[in-house]
């Protein structure tokens, strides 16, 4: 695609996010696209000038070994701009200070975000600037509503970037290759065939020093209603006929239209936890609630599952679950569809049969597809064996994957605006459950498995 975008500005850029996701996936990109031009605008609160930005540019790319024309041409040019983005002085004097096409990386909270991008209806923006917001997108549904319509007052719709890194994953996108680049999988990909799926995201990580964001957000939102809905929404899709964005986010905003709490039961069909204090391998981790900056009167659950129906005719009754929590034992992120049993079996046959599993690990990339035929020793009875394949890394980081979509201007990895409002709509009774205390906060201790009596998934 040609290059459209040739000034990136990364608001936020002192912060955290940018220099340990965004600034590395950046250097790996122009690593690869030695042709790219893009001229850098940093800005942030801080009093930092260009030396410092440059040094943290350098830093940032040492830990994705960028290097090349690209690269050091981005360094040698990089501006920082100190702003308060929340002052329309600061906001005007920074949007006249642009020169070309620019994408505008909001590497901030959403209160700020918003904040910007309200006193952007006042000064304008440049033709053809992208818009690139990360998640949470909104609080909840009407919130997220709400900035839809201040966002599309800036720019069209095909110009906003609502970031998720997850869509950038090599997996996520290797299952568009599975599913409709083969004979095999398709045909049996529904209700007929599948029993159930998970999509499981568990993270050694506890909280990181994040509490001021995840403290207000828990596992359901900063795991569930983002990342894990929309590969729910790319495993449970129907076929697109191009990948060009139109296609591709059709499909997926249709699903998750269609996308319920199971049963429209969030009692039966959720549940939360806490971690404790606990071990994870030689770490020792507090208890969630003695965690810094955490407010234990907030109930923010460290650990959530939610089951979910996608009411169509390809999936009616197909329980999907997703979960995710922090300070588990083992990291464990994968996708399982399981295959409902044959409907005979010719009687002779002894041994086991366990149902055919797929399995799609994200990260190491990795699938497993476990089938029954006859064992070694007596060809008479069953025995399960499991054909494995370890795919090869994709060629750019998540965020990569990510920015090469903004510089682009192709937001075919990007959530469309109407999906974001979606992904709310489906947990926010969820959340209003949790609220009431319908669904009891358990808890589990950190490096645990989860509560004792949780059955596990997949
Ligand atoms: C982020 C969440 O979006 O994704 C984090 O805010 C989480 O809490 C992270 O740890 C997981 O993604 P990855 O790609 O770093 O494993």
């Amino acid at each position: 695609m040609a290059q459209s975008i040739d000034t990136l500005v990364i608001v936020g850029v002192t912060g955290d996010l940018s220099s340990r996701l965004l600034l590395p996936a950046l250097g790996q990109l122009l690593t690869r696209e030695k042709k790219r031009k893009l001229r850098l605008i940093g800005v942030g609160s801080e009093d930092w000038d260009d030396a410092k930005l440059k040094e943290t540019l350098k830093g940032s790319f040492e830990t994705s070994s960028a290097k090349g024309a690209a690269v050091t041409d981005l360094v040698k040019h990089a501006t920082y701009v100190q702003a308060d983005v929340t002052d329309l002085d600061d906001v005007r004097r920074l949007v006249d200070g642009i020169t070309g096409t620019p994408a505008l990386y909001f590497a901030l909270p959403p209160a700020i975000t918003a904040a910007c991008c309200a006193l952007l209806e006042q000064t304008g923006l440049p033709d053809g600037t992208v818009l690139a917001l990360e998640k949470p997108f909104g609080t909840d549904q009407k919130s997220a509503h709400a900035l839809n319509e201040q966002l599309t007052r800036l720019v069209p719709e095909e110009r906003v970037f609502r970031v998720d890194h997850f869509l950038g994953k090599s997996t996520v996108l290797n299952l568009l290759g599975l599913r409709f680049a083969n004979r095999v999988f398709e045909p049996l990909w529904n209700r007929e065939h599948i029993e159930k799926i998970d999509i499981v995201y568990d993270e050694q990580l506890g909280l990181e020093g994040r509490a001021r964001y995840y403290d207000t957000a828990g596992a359901m939102v900063d795991m569930i209603q983002s990342h894990l809905l929309q590969v729910l929404a790319v495993v449970a899709m129907e076929p697109p006929a191009t990948l060009d964005h139109e296609d591709v986010r059709t499909a997926t905003a249709s699903v998750l239209r269609a996308t319920h709490v199971f049963g429209d039961d969030p009692a039966a069909s959720s549940r939360r936890a806490r971690y404790t204090a606990g071990k994870i391998g030689r770490r020792s981790l507090p208890a969630y609630k003695d965690e810094n900056g955490v407010d234990p009167a907030h109930q923010t659950e460290t650990l959530a599952e939610l089951t979910v129906e996608v009411q169509n005719w390809r999936w009616s009754g197909v329980p999907l679950t997703l979960r995710s929590g922090k300070a588990l034992a083992a990291k464990r992120s994968e996708i399982v569809i399981t295959f409902r049993d044959v409907p005979e079996v010719p009687t002779g046959f002894g041994g086991k049969r366990p149902a055919n599993v797929l399995r799609l690990s994200m990260g190491p990339d990795r699938m497993e597809l476990s089938v029954n035929i006859n064992g070694p020793g007596d060809p008479l009875v069953l025995d399960q064996t499991v054909f494995t394949d370890e795919f090869g890394e994709g060629q750019l980081l998540a965020y990569g994957e990510v920015l090469s979509g903004v510089l682009d201007a192709d937001p075919m990895l990007s959530i469309r605006g109407d999906a974001a409002e979606e992904c709310w709509r489906i947990i926010d009774t969820v959340r209003k459950a949790w609220k009431d205390d319908v669904v009891p906060l358990q808890s589990y201790p950190a490096g645990s498995k989860g509560p004792a009596t949780w059955a596990p998934l997949g």
